[in-house]
């Protein structure tokens, strides 16, 4: 398990020309300074074309969120097989800023998951605790609680799953948990993944993310059993993406 995941999203910030001049830049960097990592891209929607033209080698493409379903009346809506020919490998899924703003429920996250890796898709579902639950001690519970959508996964799927421990606490905040509090969540995710998925094992990789940065991206991948991180706004500028990437 040596792949490392440097994932950025950029949720919904960068624009038109910026966004291709930022790719072409990061395509650019990772030429000149190769990575054992693999680095993938979550841009907004809209942005996915003028990216792709690019026809990046270096880095992959991700979209932040899609509906389960090829096409259909589904008003505001975008879904994968729109994107057949943007080159477009993986899908970020149950990320806390779409269950608190959209309602996402586990049902729908777990229909997402099953829909995106029956279409070859790489996901990865975000999950962590909310201040309140970190508080009433519940955090563990809750971290089981939300993988129990793993279920949804085809039987026979070898596709990589990124489960990304996001505490919504540190996002955006500046704030992140002690390296022990991460190290908790990591073995708890592993624990519940070898009793209960063990045969996707070897496809399963655990990120960290939160407040993600230059500064405290080396001590976060230092610890056992994190094979990456997913940034956030330290992604949306391309030289602090790249000094994160750097030290992977
Ligand atoms: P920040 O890196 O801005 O805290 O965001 C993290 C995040 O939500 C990535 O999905």
């Amino acid at each position: 398990m040596s792949t490392r995941y440097i994932i950025a999203n950029w949720k919904m910030n960068i624009k038109g020309d910026e966004a291709r001049e930022y790719a072409i830049g990061l395509e650019q960097y990772l030429v000149n300074n190769p990575t054992q990592s693999t680095v993938v891209l979550c841009p907004p929607i809209l942005c996915l074309p003028s990216i792709s033209s690019v026809k990046p080698t270096q880095f992959s493409l991700g979209v932040q969120n899609f509906y389960p379903m090829d096409s259909g009346s589904v008003t505001g809506e975008h879904s994968l097989a729109m994107l057949d020919s943007l080159n477009v490998s993986y899908a970020i899924i149950g990320h806390s800023e779409r269950r608190i703003l959209f309602n996402e429920d586990e049902d729908s996250i777990a229909r997402k998951i099953k829909y995106a890796v029956e279409k070859g898709y790489s996901i990865i579902l975000c999950i962590g605790e909310s201040r309140e639950e970190r508080e009433l001690g519940i955090t563990q519970q809750r971290i089981e609680q939300q993988l129990q959508v793993l279920s949804s996964l085809p039987k026979e799927s070898t596709t990589p799953i990124c489960i990304a421990y996001e505490p919504l606490w540190a996002i955006g905040t500046g704030i992140i948990p002690q390296v022990d509090e991460i190290a908790t969540c990591v073995q708890s995710i592993k624990k519940y993944i070898d009793e209960n998925l063990d045969q996707y094992s070897k496809s399963i990789y655990t990120l960290y993310g939160g407040s993600v940065t230059q500064d405290n991206v080396a001590s976060i991948l230092a610890i056992d059993g994190i094979h990456g991180v997913l940034v956030g706004s330290a992604s949306l500028q391309l030289d602090s993406f790249t000094g994160i990437i750097g030290k992977s």
